[in-house]
């Protein structure tokens, strides 16, 4: 996956094709406009307006507040983005916005748009990371409202990946404890214990992160730091790490690895969902070498590489089943591992 530029002449596509359309300045100016004024529509409220049926700027203004003429250069570059159309002089969705923007859509990713206005401050820093090689993790470093929008977000990105993740366990015909550490908003466990009726399910994450989260029956959820809590000892037939290992450093993973391994029955599974380091020498694609530095910038050591996560499992005296990248949800990959029966 790439970021491409196609030219709308003829005299456009021949100018591109010989490298003599000065692109760097498109990607600078343009391209960042393109994803504010993409957060800011969300933020502001366009897309659901529009829900009921096309709208004039002016009409529109009216509904959300906002001076008519201001408003119509933000309409118009959503028209150009492809998330709206002009009929007869009133704006209208499109059907990737119906999809993918539209709050209600079963694939909405308005959170996870919604939070990226928030990830635009982060990536400000990127040039302090290059220079001095610090990092700056986010997480404590957010409002509460902030906190509740990378949750949320966090929510609508788990959607899009549950189906491969979860095909990744073994059957849990039969189990009866599944632990998962840093799964917030509960979703992957909520989904589990629909699919296996015998399962109960615990939560471990950090207060705030349970702001928003649906109960469910046979579902707990315990406020703790991952690093330091107690995860008890032989009490789970399954373990779940989804998305939360790149908060910690190497070290601080390895000794949570320990601590989920003796949280594990005999015969008990790990799952890890990470976000997996690419190599730009093996044709990485821009997308993902693009994640791997945003990932970077954010966390203290993150991304790590699939042998890593692995070597956490075996030097836990787990065995590892599976370590793969994912074939849908691009950049990521999983390792499943197993405790040993006596
Ligand atoms: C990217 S979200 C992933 C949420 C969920 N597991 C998923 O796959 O969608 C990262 C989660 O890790 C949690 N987290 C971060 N640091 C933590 C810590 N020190 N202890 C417990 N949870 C933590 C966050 O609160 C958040 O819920």
């Amino acid at each position: 996956m790439r970021a491409r530029w196609s030219g709308d002449t003829w005299l456009e596509k021949v100018g591109l094709a010989v490298g003599e359309v000065p692109t760097p300045i498109l990607e600078t100016m343009h391209l960042p406009l393109l994803a504010r004024a993409l957060t800011v529509s969300v933020r502001l409220g366009v897309f659901e307006a529009l829900a009921g049926g096309a709208l004039d700027a002016a009409a529109l203004a009216g509904r959300l507040g906002t001076p008519a003429g201001a408003l119509e250069r933000l309409l118009d570059t959503q028209v150009g983005g492809g998330m709206l159309k002009l009929q007869g002089g009133r704006y209208a969705l499109t059907r990737l916005a119906k999809k993918w923007v539209l709050a209600g859509s079963p694939s909405s990713l308005r959170d996870s748009l919604l939070f990226a206005h928030d990830e635009w401050d982060f990536i400000a820093g990127l040039e302090s990371y290059v220079r001095t090689g610090s990092s700056a993790p986010y997480l404590g470093t957010l409002s509460p409202e902030a906190f509740e929008r990378s949750e949320r977000a966090a929510t609508m990105r788990a959607r899009l990946v549950q189906p491969e993740l979860l095909r990744q366990l073994p059957s849990l015909e039969g189990a009866t404890a599944l632990l998962d550490v840093g799964g917030g908003h509960g979703h992957h466990a909520r989904a589990l214990l629909s699919r296996w009726p015998s399962l109960t399910a615990e939560v471990v994450d950090l207060p705030q992160a349970f702001a928003g989260a649906a109960s469910a029956p046979r579902l707990t959820f315990t406020a703790g730091d991952a690093r330091t809590a107690d995860l008890g000892r032989g009490r789970f037939d399954v373990a779940l790490l989804s998305l939360v290992a790149h908060h910690f450093t190497a070290a601080e993973n390895a000794a949570l690895f320990l601590r989920l391994a003796s949280a594990l029955r005999p015969g008990g599974h790990l799952l890890v969902l990470e976000w997996i380091r690419h190599d730009a020498s093996k044709g990485a694609a821009q997308a993902d070498l693009l994640g791997d530095l945003f990932f970077s910038l954010v966390s203290p050591e993150a991304p790590f590489t699939l042998p890593a996560l692995s070597g956490w499992c075996t030097a836990a005296g787990l065995e590892v089943r599976r370590a793969r990248r994912l074939r849908l949800a691009r950049g990521m990959g999983v390792v499943l591992a197993r405790k040993a029966a006596p």
